[in-house]
């Protein structure tokens, strides 16, 4: 074994490292990553605005054909490093350049809780006005353009939304979160499923059902396949190191690529479940698909509005999007905060606050700039355009391609398959062949090719 790569169990880390309880623990903390506003709010707004089944198709292929492999790489190499982003690399890598990819999953990791608190602080504003009668079913649009138009509200909001995964996080990473995911998880499916089941009872459900399940592939182009590929990444909490943070905690005898299976395969369904219960209201309402940010904020008002108990549904379903937010800014929050623990050696409080205080920072532009800055472009796009942007189609992507090569190259296929089938225990040799080889060739290649045609570099 070469000097660099230490076997997980001889680690010398010199301050404690935390684990996970248990295996379906680690499975639902991994998935309270992935579930966020992902699911609830973008994969809504971006199936809308880029043409409906379509996308729903690319994304699908992304998420199997990149996202799974690249999932199982990066909890793989969290694990046998049993350390943060940055240091993993440093462990496990030869050369210093490798380390990069930790250190962009870092910036990623402010860049996307920049605009990222923003939209939980709408979330818990909304859990807020519907315990307080304040949505109005027949006023919807209107509300949601007050709840962003007002700078000083948006950045209380944001902050509540930011403060409440800091604390978790100088918590602890142990049985606290394990145990509250792991509860609210089941509520929310269910709550998703009787949204759904409510919505396609709406007169004119089944046009929005056509605009999610059949495809029209003339609506496919270059920017649009990016923009599945960028969701795939965000939407698994790939690329930045959040998953290979978790994968640290995770025990040698965890299954990582059943974790990662499951993962995928329970993630999908829920924003499935979500376009489920969104797209039917959009048309028998008579919004428009392509609304964006603002669909999932006015549909759900509308759909429970005429049900009975309405409003309680409404309360319970923000709550509980504000849940899987919290779940998944919680590993947003870690990546920093395990990185400034372990290098610097501060206390997780000290480094919490500061890489809050910086989060905090980056989050006054993107919040303004649904009201007062809307007209500050840089790039043609508002701050809180540009910082998804840049994150999702930009810093994800090449962090995944970073994690591929790492995976493909510098690890064997011995040594990929031997420590991904737990030392030969689990018997997926022959799978996980397969996939390191995606991981050497076909996913750096498509990953840049997409990336390289959807940035107008190339033309396909
Ligand atoms: N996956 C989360 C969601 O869909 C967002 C998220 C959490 C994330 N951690 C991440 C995205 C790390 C990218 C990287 O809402």
């Amino acid at each position: 074994m070469p000097p660099h790569d230490q076997p997980s169990t001889s680690s010398k880390n010199p301050v404690p490292r935390e684990a996970f309880a248990t295996s379906l623990g680690a499975v639902v903390v991994a998935l309270g990553s992935a579930v966020g506003l992902g699911n609830i709010w973008k994969f809504p707004a971006l199936v809308g605005q880029n043409g409906g089944a379509a996308f729903v198709l690319l994304y699908l292929v992304c998420v199997a054909g990149v996202g799974l492999p690249v999932l199982i790489a990066e909890l793989q190499i969290g694990r046998r490093a049993r350390a943060n982003a940055v240091s993993a690399f440093r462990k496990l890598a030869p050369g210093k350049g490798w380390r990069l990819i930790g250190i962009s999953g870092v910036i990623a990791a402010v860049i996307i809780m920049a605009f990222y608190t923003d939209v939980a602080g709408w979330v818990y504003s909304y859990a807020f006005k519907a315990l307080t009668g304040g949505l109005a079913a027949d006023q919807t649009g209107a509300i949601f353009d007050q709840t962003i138009g007002s700078p000083v509200s948006s950045l209380i909001w944001q902050y509540l939304a930011l403060a409440v995964p800091t604390i978790v996080v100088i918590m602890g990473v142990g049985k606290g979160i394990e145990r509250v995911i792991k509860r609210l998880m089941p509520l929310l499916l269910t709550l998703l499923i009787i949204c759904g089941i409510r919505a396609l009872s709406l007169p004119g459900a089944s046009e929005g059902l056509a605009f999610l399940f059949r495809p029209d592939l003339s609506k496919i182009s270059a920017t649009v396949v990016l923009t599945a590929l960028g969701l795939a990444f965000f939407k698994l909490s790939l690329g930045m190191g959040a998953m290979l943070t978790y994968g640290s905690y995770m025990s040698d005898a965890q299954s990582i690529p059943g974790t990662a299976a499951k993962v995928v395969i329970a993630d999908t369904l829920v924003s499935l479940l979500a376009g489920i219960a969104i797209f039917p209201a959009v048309f028998a309402f008579g919004y428009a698909p392509t609304e964006g940010p603002g669909l999932l904020f006015v549909t759900i008002p509308s759909v429970f509005a005429e049900m009975p108990f309405g409003a309680v549904f409404t309360f319970l379903f923000f709550v509980l999007t504000a849940v899987a937010a919290t779940g998944a800014m919680i590993s947003l929050v870690e990546v920093p905060v395990a990185f400034i623990h372990e290098t610097l050696g501060w206390s997780r409080r000290k480094a919490g606050l500061w890489t809050a205080a910086v989060m905090a920072l980056l989050g006054v532009p993107a919040a303004l700039s649904t009201s007062v800055w809307s007209s500050i472009k840089p790039f043609g796009l508002t701050f809180f355009d540009l910082f998804d942007f840049v994150s999702s189609n930009i810093l994800l992507p090449v962090g995944g391609i970073g994690i591929a090569l790492f995976a493909g190259w510098v690890w064997s296929k011995d040594l990929f398959v031997k420590s991904v089938s737990n030392e030969g225990s689990l018997h997926n040799q022959g799978l996980m062949s397969a996939i390191h080889g995606l991981l050497r060739f076909a996913t750096p290649v498509a990953v840049t090719i997409v990336l390289l045609n959807g940035l107008g570099f190339i033309k396909i």
